[in-house]
């Protein structure tokens, strides 16, 4: 599909030049991102509570007598929720964190854009805790935990009781399964999954091996700058022969599935699984600090104080096959769905300019605010950078001049 992005960027940025240009004063409250005891390593204490999300400690998965940690948007009448945005936390398993961004980035939104009425868009965030989160007090025992990666390519949980087999996809399938209902929500119109870094790898990989049901029309996936790929054809970008196993999930489809999918994969193959991935509404996202083109507003913080995010991420040799940069390993799927089939019909690519790997301004861009809170179907956004080889000489110093003279 190829739609120029022009006008439809100028289009999606007029609300706020309206708001630039009008006199209106801000009408909503920031939520501040509360200190939590402890850290990502050791574990952290407690759980913060949240000014307008319900923290239910004891989200339940159906059919399973197991429970974890879910903050939701509070008070909202569900006959009312048109959309739901299921973000999960960051490597750090801070979800607290996410679901404030996504917040913030909603009461913003609906600010400048009278289109947008907040009290309709639920926001989610499951936390996948970890067994340091047990023992240094942010876990009951009784709640679900996984280890510190695993939960980010669904694996089971190890505790309480590692024999329950409770894959981290299995509850982004029941997560699906709440917002789906349609006696409960009898308006919902899309359910996001929105994710940046590694619930974006997440995502991605949810949206490769999820078991389908007759909800999967209205999923949407918005991986912004995962840290590597489930890539789809056994070829890499950039071979390496002492790389064993390259093709090995979570890096490919090859072997190594996680429980969750092994009976599904062995009954439809590798054929079966990309076709079904093809077919899903997936709408990556990728920063394109590096490529020469940042706004000048942004250039002190992003260029000179923080790592673009041509940064290499996951350095293990599966990782580096894909791509030696997030931003490269983004260009390289992209080209290999062209290559492989064509760009698929519901697949679209937002390259986000002056955006490094942070996630609060890849959520705050023009193109993800508009696929979270109006529509997640319309047009790939953005120019993707200049060739990959300008990139780097552009970082290796000519960039600066470049980003300076774009005020
Ligand atoms: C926003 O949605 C809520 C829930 O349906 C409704 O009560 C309220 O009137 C709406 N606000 C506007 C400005 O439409
Ligand atoms: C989103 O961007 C707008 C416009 O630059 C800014 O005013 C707002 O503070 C940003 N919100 C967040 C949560 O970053
Ligand atoms: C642990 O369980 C107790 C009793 O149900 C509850 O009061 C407490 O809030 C729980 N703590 C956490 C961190 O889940
Ligand atoms: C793909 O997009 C079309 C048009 O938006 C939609 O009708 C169809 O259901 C989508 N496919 C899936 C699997 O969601
Ligand atoms: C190739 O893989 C090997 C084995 O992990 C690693 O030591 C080596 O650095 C990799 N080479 C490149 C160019 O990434």
């Amino acid at each position: 599909m190829t739609v120029t992005s022009r006008s439809l960027l100028s289009l999606l940025t007029l609300p706020l030049i309206l708001t630039l240009t009008s006199t209106s004063t801000s009408a909503f409250e920031t939520i501040e991102n509360p200190f939590v005891g402890g850290d990502p390593e050791n574990g952290w204490t407690y759980l913060p509570p949240v000014p307008t999300a319900d923290l239910h400690l004891n989200w339940p998965i159906t059919g399973t007598d197991s429970v974890m940690p879910v903050y939701q948007s509070a008070a909202l009448d569900d006959s009312a929720i048109t959309r739901a945005i299921i973000v999960p936390g960051g490597k750090p398993r801070d979800s607290w964190s996410y679901w404030i961004t996504i917040k913030n980035i909603l009461s913003y939104s609906a600010e400048i854009d009278p289109t947008i009425n907040a009290s309709t868009i639920s926001i989610m965030s499951p936390v996948f805790l970890a067994s340091v989160d047990v023992e240094a007090g942010a876990a009951n025992a009784t709640q679900l935990y996984w280890s510190k990666s695993g939960w980010f390519s669904g694996t089971y949980a190890e505790g309480p009781n590692a024999d329950d087999k409770i894959s981290s996809f299995q509850v982004l399938d029941d997560l699906v399964a709440h917002y789906a209902d349609k006696e409960r929500y009898p308006n919902l119109q899309e359910i996001i999954f929105a994710a940046h870094s590694a619930g974006s790898q997440f995502f991605q990989r949810y949206a490769a091996l999820r078991i389908p049901t007759e909800d999967d029309s209205i999923i949407h996936y918005i991986p912004a700058n995962p840290g590597s790929f489930v890539w789809l054809v056994e070829d890499r970008p950039a071979p390496n022969d002492t790389c064993a196993d390259v093709d090995r999930y979570k890096y490919g489809l090859s072997s190594g599935f996680p429980g969750y999918s092994t009976g599904n994969v062995n009954e439809i193959g590798r054929e079966g699984v990309v076709e079904r991935y093809r077919s899903r509404n997936v709408h990556y996202a990728q920063g394109t600090v590096g490529s020469g083109q940042i706004p000048v507003e942004h250039f002190l913080t992003q260029v000179l104080f923080l790592p673009a995010d041509d940064g290499p991420g996951d350095t293990a040799c599966e990782a580096v096959t894909q791509g030696s940069t997030h931003l490269e390993r983004g260009e390289n799927f992209v080209d290999m769905l062209n290559l492989n089939g064509g760009m698929p019909l519901n697949h679209t690519i937002d390259w986000v300019e002056g955006v490094s790997h942070q996630n609060d301004q890849m959520f705050n861009s023009t193109a993800l605010r508009t696929r979270m809170f109006i529509s997640a179907t319309i047009p790939s956004t953005g120019l993707r950078p200049l060739r990959k080889r300008e990139v780097k000489a552009k970082a290796a110093g000519r960039g600066f001049k470049q980003g300076l003279q774009l005020s």
